[in-house]
């Protein structure tokens, strides 16, 4: 085989990898022309004369520029059928790139403060769940997210504003603008959200310091750490990390339009991936970072030179650390193991 045909048939081999998303905002995954259909339909003056100015805008230097322009977007989302149709086009999106499982994260806090219900929200993107998973054959779960910008009381009121919906949603996680917000702001409404039996994540240490993971892990007891790509420049941390198999949610092209890092040949996911951490590849934002899970994939196994073995090492990750059950974990397992196994991987 010559080098380019080796280079593609491991693109392919990639791209085919049965695989979960497990770090996605769904607002995040509203491309221009769909903000433009909302913003007609719903009587809404955006502030960008067309599709193309709108995608011109998105030039981030970091967290806090994409975020303005991020919320800015959302404020399109008005009706359930809104929520519903940004859904579904994700779910197609994932769909062609083999993702069978995902589980989004939702900021309600953003549509609430406008006026929109809980209701509406979460209404609208279960009944695109449950289209995904009869229609596609996609699995999800949704993941409500508090702004850690705004308050604690602001969090637990949210979390009480979602109790009747409670049996639609699998956990809670910490999202927006992380540095002067650190995990143990939100100990509380995590708790008690512990106590009600939801699953618990937070970003920390992307662009925050490796405290903000150790804050995560300690006192608000999360499952997985969102992004945690700074954890690289604490030892001991990371030496917590491998023992105890705590998955990270890493983001690779958002870590790069968020000048996270330079360049993605000088990301840390291979590093941390032959240490041992159980880190997975995600798109986080895909309408605004360039790409869904496959492109996440291939530019990452093509910059830091991964192998067939490392690529499907990330894949199973994402289902080790997905909150599912035993058996669909064992179901998973087995068909990433058949699809190597067919392809002499
Ligand atoms: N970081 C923090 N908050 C976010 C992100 C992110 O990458 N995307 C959407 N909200
Ligand atoms: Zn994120």
């Amino acid at each position: 085989m010559t080098d380019t045909t080796r280079q593609a048939a491991l693109e392919n081999f990639v791209r085919g990898l049965p695989k979960a998303e497990l770090h996605i905002h769904i607002e995040g995954s509203l491309e221009p022309e769909l903000i433009f259909e909302l913003a007609q339909r719903n009587g809404i003056t955006l502030s960008y004369p067309s599709v193309d100015a709108l995608r011109a805008a998105y030039a981030f230097t970091d967290l806090q520029s994409f975020l303005d322009i991020y919320y800015a977007g959302a404020s399109v989302l008005l009706a359930e059928q809104d929520f519903f149709d940004m859904a579904m086009a994700y779910f197609r999106r994932a769909h062609a790139d083999n993702v069978v499982h995902a589980e989004l994260f939702f900021d309600p806090q953003t549509h609430t403060e406008r006026g929109v219900a809980m209701g509406t929200v979460i209404n609208g993107l279960a009944r695109a769940q449950e289209q995904a998973r009869t229609e596609l054959g996609v699995e999800s779960g949704l993941i409500l997210c508090f702004l850690r910008h705004l308050s604690e009381q602001d969090a637990l009121d949210t979390l009480e504003q979602a109790r009747p919906y409670l049996d639609r949603i699998v956990g809670v996680g910490l999202d927006s603008s992380e540095v002067g917000h650190p995990p143990e702001k939100f100990a509380r409404v995590f708790a008690k959200a512990r106590e009600l039996g939801l699953r618990l994540v937070a970003h920390a240490g992307e662009e925050g310091p490796p405290e903000y993971v150790w804050s995560a892990l300690d006192v608000l007891k999360v499952e997985r750490i969102d992004h945690g790509v700074q954890s690289i420049r604490d030892p001991r941390l990371l030496d917590r990390l491998v023992t105890t198999r705590m998955p990270l949610t890493v983001c690779p092209l958002s870590n790069i339009k968020l000048c996270v890092f330079k360049h993605l040949s000088e990301h840390n996911l291979a590093d941390m991936l032959r240490m041992g951490v159980c880190v997975t590849i995600n798109s986080d934002d895909p309408a605004y970072f360039g790409g869904y899970m496959n492109q996440n994939f291939v530019a990452t196994v093509n910059a830091l030179d991964l192998s067939a073995a490392e690529a499907k090492q990330l894949a199973a990750n994402s289902f080790e650390a997905s909150f599912i059950t035993p058996e669909q974990r064992a179901g998973y397992m087995a068909r990433l193991n058949q699809y190597s196994q067919n392809l002499g991987a």
